[in-house]
């Protein structure tokens, strides 16, 4: 694998928001946003079941976490809209990530839209598979 010099955060805003703190919901444990190299973890979850509190999710940026196992990005790209992608890479299947610069595959630098998972950078030309999130309250849960 050839690797890009990318920077990672777990939350990133194109307003450049981090947001940091965490919370205990269920069986989530939420580490806070931008330290570390932790992705919370999410086991036994179905749904209706919380997948990050929404004011973890910054509006314009993304939030990783691990569902079961599966790497997620939930990305706010406007306010009042929240949506989810499998952070697996279309290209190769490497891990994408929440940066600065947008959802990055670090491994040949694509690039996918946080609205839609679309690849808007090669190599890439397929878009992240979605995951069904909807906002209940002051959370983000599954569907
Ligand atoms: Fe090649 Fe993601 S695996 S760009």
């Amino acid at each position: 694998m050839v690797g890009h010099d990318v920077p990672v955060d777990r939350c990133f805003s194109r307003r450049g928001l981090l947001v940091a703190g965490g919370a205990g919901v269920g069986v989530v444990a939420l580490a806070a946003c931008g330290g570390g190299t932790d992705v919370p973890e999410l086991t036994g979850v179905g749904p209706g079941d919380v997948v990050v509190p929404l004011s973890e999710v910054p509006l314009g940026g993304a939030h990783e976490v691990s569902v079961d196992g599966r790497r997620v990005v939930v990305s706010r790209p406007a306010e009042g809209t929240v949506v989810a992608f499998a952070a697996r890479c279309t290209h190769q299947g490497c891990t994408v990530r929440a940066t600065e610069e947008g959802l990055v595959c670090p491994c040949h630098g694509s690039v996918f839209d946080l609205a839609d998972g679309s690849a808007v950078q090669g190599p890439a030309t397929e878009p992240l598979a979605p995951v069904g999130v909807a906002v209940r309250g002051t959370d983000v849960v599954l569907t």
